[in-house]
C-alpha cells in the first residue's frame, strides 16, 4: 500500500529549520524559525516556568485522564489572559473553551466546527498568511480564498484593497484574522482599523476566526488582545484560537486553547458539546503539562508577576533588535529603505528581497530565512547585526561572500 506514496516536498519552515540544523558554520544565523531567542542565540526555559514546573512535580499525584475540553482551571485562566477579566462575553456566559495541542490543534478544531455547523462554508486568509494556515484549515475539507492584506510598498497593511474585498463577501463566510503580531509580515491592523472592521464584519455578518499566538509581543498584553476583546463584546460568534508556545515559551509541550463565543449560553452548550466530540476523534485528550504550567503561572500572584516582567523582556529585545537592525540597515545599504522594520511588531518582518537574494544569503553568508523573505528578527544578536546588515548589502550588490 505504502509503496505507491509519494514523498512530500518539506514544510517550507521545518524545512528551513533542518537545514539550518545541518550547517556547521559558526557565523550561521537562524532566522528562520518563529522560536524567541535571547542575546546568546538560545530559547531558554523562563524561570517562572521552571518555578510553576518543579511546584507541579511536587504536588502532582496523578496522571490520569482529564478530559477532551483539558483542564477547566486552564481553559478559564486563559479565556481571562486573553479577554481581560471583566470581559462581557464572560460575564454573559457565552464563552466556551477547549484546551488543544498547541494554537494548531486550536485553528484544526475551530475548522473541523465550521466544516460540522455548515459545510459549504468558505475561510478567507490574508495574503500572505502563515504556511500552515492553509494545510490546517483545508485539511478540514474546508475551501480557502484569500483576500488582500500586506503591501509590499510601504510595509503596512492594504486595508482600503482587504476591506473592499471583505465588503464583497456573503453572509457566514469565516475570516482568518491574525491578532497581532501578523505571521508573515509583521504587518498589525492600527486599533482605529480593527474598529472598522468590527462594522464591516457586523454588515456583512461575517465569522471572524481569529488566531492568537503572539499575545504579549507586540505592543503588550493588553494591547495585542485588542482584537479579541473588541470582537468577542460585540459580535454574536467568534472563534479564537489561542497559543502559548511563544508567550511562555512552552513549544514542545503543545498547549493552546480555543475560545468560542456563541450567542447565547445554550448556543455555546451546544457547540461547545460539538468541541468537544470532535477533539475526542483527533487527539482524545489534549497533553497537560504545558497547561499546567500556564495554570500555575497565572493563578499565582508572585509567577505571574515574574512571567509577565518576562514577557516585557522579550518584547524589548524584539523592538530594540528591530530599530537597530535598521540603523545597520541604513548604513550598510544606504540606497535601500528598510525603516518598515521598525514600524512592524511582533517576532516576523517580511524582508522584502528575491527567492535567489534569500538564496544567496543562505549559501555564501549562512543567513537562514525562509524562501519569501519572511525574517524572525529574535534570531538576530547585537553582535551580529553587522554581519547581517553587510551580508544583506553584499548581496543586493550581486557579490560573493567569504
Ligand atoms: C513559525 O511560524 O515559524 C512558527 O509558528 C513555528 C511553526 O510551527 O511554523
Amino acid at each position: 500500500m505504502f509503496e505507491r506514496l509519494e514523498p512530500v516536498v518539506p514544510d517550507p519552515i521545518l524545512g528551513l529549520m533542518a537545514q539550518f540544523r545541518a550547517d556547521p558554520d559558526p557565523r550561521k544565523v537562524d532566522l528562520g524559525i518563529g522560536v524567541y531567542r535571547d542575546e546568546r542565540g538560545d530559547t531558554p526555559v523562563l524561570a517562572s516556568v521552571r518555578k510553576a514546573e518543579a511546584a507541579l512535580l511536587a504536588r502532582q499525584t496523578t496522571k490520569a485522564y482529564i478530559g477532551p475540553a483539558g483542564s477547566a482551571a486552564f481553559n478559564r485562566a486563559l479565556e481571562q489572559l486573553v479577554l481581560g477579566a471583566a470581559h462581557p462575553a464572560l460575564s454573559a456566559g457565552r464563552v466556551r473553551s477547549v484546551q488543544t495541542p498547541g494554537g494548531c490543534g486550536a485553528l484544526r478544531l475551530g475548522a473541523e466546527l465550521i466544516r460540522t455547523a455548515c459545510p459549504d462554508a468558505v475561510v478567507h486568509v490574508s495574503t500572505p498568511t502563515w504556511a500552515n494556515h492553509a494545510p490546517l484549515l483545508s485539511g478540514s475539507g474546508l475551501r480557502l480564498e484569500r483576500y488582500p492584506y500586506f503591501d509590499p510598498a510601504s510595509g503596512g497593511v492594504q486595508f482600503a484593497a482587504m476591506t473592499a474585498a471583505l465588503e464583497r463577501l456573503p453572509a457566514r463566510t469565516v475570516v482568518l484574522l491574525h491578532a497581532s503580531c501578523h505571521n508573515p509580515t509583521g504587518a498589525d491592523l492600527s486599533q482605529a482599523q480593527w474598529l472598522e472592521l468590527l462594522a464591516l464584519v457586523k454588515r456583512r455578518q461575517l465569522l471572524p476566526f481569529i488566531d492568537m499566538a503572539y499575545q504579549g509581543l507586540g505592543e503588550g498584553l493588553d494591547a495585542d488582545a485588542f482584537a479579541p476583546r473588541l470582537f468577542c463584546a460585540e459580535l454574536p460568534e467568534v472563534l479564537c484560537a489561542v497559543s502559548c508556545s511563544k508567550n511562555f515559551g512552552l513549544y514542545r509541550e503543545r498547549t493552546g486553547a480555543l475560545h468560542l463565543v456563541s450567542e447565547s449560553a445554550a448556543a455555546a452548550d451546544a457547540a461547545s458539546s460539538q468541541l468537544v466530540r470532535i477533539a475526542r476523534t483527533m487527539w482524545s485528550m489534549p497533553p497537560d503539562h504545558g497547561a499546567a504550567v500556564v495554570q500555575t503561572i497565572l493563578e499565582d500572584e508572585s509567577l505571574r508577576r515574574q512571567w509577565l516582567d518576562e514577557v516585557d523582556g522579550m518584547r524589548r529585545r524584539i523592538q530594540d533588535l528591530r530599530h537597530e537592525v535598521v540603523r545597520q540597515l541604513k548604513t550598510h545599504c544606504p540606497e535601500r529603505d528598510f525603516a518598515f522594520i521598525g514600524r512592524q511588531r511582533g517576532m516576523f518582518s517580511f524582508f522584502g528581497i528575491s527567492a535567489a537574494q534569500v538564496r544567496a544569503l543562505r549559501e555564501r553568508h549562512h543567513v537562514y530565512m525562509t524562501d519569501d523573505s519572511r525574517m524572525n528578527i529574535a534570531g538576530l544578536r547585537h553582535e551580529n547585526l553587522e554581519y547581517f546588515a553587510r551580508a544583506v548589502a553584499q548581496v543586493l550588490a550581486g557579490q560573493q561572500g567569504r
